[in-house]
């Protein structure tokens, strides 16, 4: 509700954040979260970094040098480790672990258009990733330790970057901004805000990141939606060519021509939703989804979740609406029209307990199944 106080955001309600922060200032907001258990540790992480389904870094500072290394890493990598001056962060950590996954949702004053995923870093005294901006909104929340983050309001011309390193340093970092954020503290930066964080005592950073996609990524994306739903009809066609002097120019008639059967190529709002339906909900190149071990047959499917059972989506998998059409991991669904209400709250809420649908709206739960995008729980 846009007039509740949120404990996340320190008690202020979405509607005051996102007229008076979003995208504006920066927010410290202690105690933003407790009880965070079970507390993500330097050994999960190790864990998740050594899979290939999981995108990770390792980001040192050593012999005056920034060092980038990508994984997925060996185990054996992490017991060469120095003792400090070092950062292992773990993209999309709410991919694996449910209890991240539910953290992330409580984000939901945001739309889920706009959440992209929970990455958590570890880092031992020293650990930074030095100082830089990122291009999209983030929530830093403190786990465990310690860590000292200072920001700047320095314009991207102002900081420059450092030569040769292998990640985005800034080089005139001056912080107007100091802070020691501890468990459960959370600080709020808009897009292009510097900050620098390092770790004081070994711990961890939750990095809620949004996404932002650049204007050169939709158009390049619409285009390729376009070329794959466009159905144009007719050849080009001259009957009444006249000839021409220098048979190697293209004409102005055949330019003109081209253009009017180009003009026919249109979009309108309608486009673009099923456009983002299916580009938001796409999953990275990395995401796989896990169908079944056992999977039940139909009937034993709506018997299960007639019994009390909630249906529940993969922790992968993204359900957004547009009007009144709904997209599933890059998919649109035929929904029947008798059931958009149900499917809103399923959306909403990622989510649902036994109703009376239509035989389409089963199928349509019953096929997703299959392909693991949403399992029982019970
Ligand atoms: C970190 O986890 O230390 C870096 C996160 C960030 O600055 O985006
Ligand atoms: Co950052």
């Amino acid at each position: 509700m846009k007039d509740q106080a949120i404990p996340l955001l320190g008690g202020l309600t979405a509607e005051a954040f996102l007229a008076e922060y979003w995208q504006k200032k920066p927010l410290l907001i202690r105690q933003a979260v407790q009880h965070l258990d079970p507390i993500i540790d330097f050994s999960v992480l190790k864990q998740l970094a050594v899979r290939d389904d999981v995108e990770s870094r390792l980001v040192e500072y050593r012999a005056d040098r920034w060092h980038l290394e990508k994984g997925p890493f060996r185990p054996s990598r992490f017991q060469r480790l120095p003792e400090t001056d070092w950062t292992l962060l773990v993209q999309s950590v709410n991919h694996h672990l449910p209890h991240i996954a539910d953290l992330l949702w409580r984000f939901d004053f945001i739309p889920y258009a706009r959440l992209d995923d929970l990455m958590i870093s570890y880092a031992p005294p020293g650990g930074t990733v030095g100082p830089h901006f990122d291009s999209y909104d983030v929530f830093l929340l403190q786990v465990g330790g310690k860590k000292r983050w200072q920001i700047s309001a320095q314009s991207e011309a102002e900081l420059g970057l450092v030569d040769d390193a292998p990640l985005k340093i800034l080089k005139s970092f001056v912080a107007d901004q100091t802070w020691e954020l501890e468990e459960g503290d959370m600080l709020y930066l808009p897009p292009k805000y510097a900050h620098y964080g390092v770790a004081l005592e070994p711990g961890m950073t939750y990095s809620i990141g949004f996404r932002a996609p650049s204007a050169q990524e939709l158009a390049n994306q619409f285009l390729v939606h376009l070329q794959d739903h466009l159905c144009l009809e007719g050849h080009y066609a001259d009957p009444d060519l006249s000839w021409q002097a220098n048979p190697a120019e293209i004409s102005p008639a055949m330019v003109g021509q081209i253009a009017q059967m180009l003009a026919k190529i249109e979009w309108d709002h309608h486009t673009i939703g099923d456009f983002l339906g299916r580009y938001l909900t796409e999953p990275k190149a990395h995401v796989f989804y896990d169908p079944p071990e056992d999977p039940l047959d139909e009937d034993a499917f709506l018997a299960c979740w007639q019994t009390g059972n909630a249906l529940v989506l993969d922790l992968k998998t993204q359900l957004l609406s547009y009007q009144n059409s709904f997209y599933v991991n890059g998919e649109k669904l035929e929904v029947p029209n008798k059931d958009i209400v149900w499917w809103t709250d399923f959306a909403a809420k990622r989510r649902a307990n036994y109703a009376d649908l239509s035989i389409e709206t089963v199928n349509l739960l019953y096929d997703a199944y299959l392909c693991g995008y949403w399992q029982f729980q019970n």
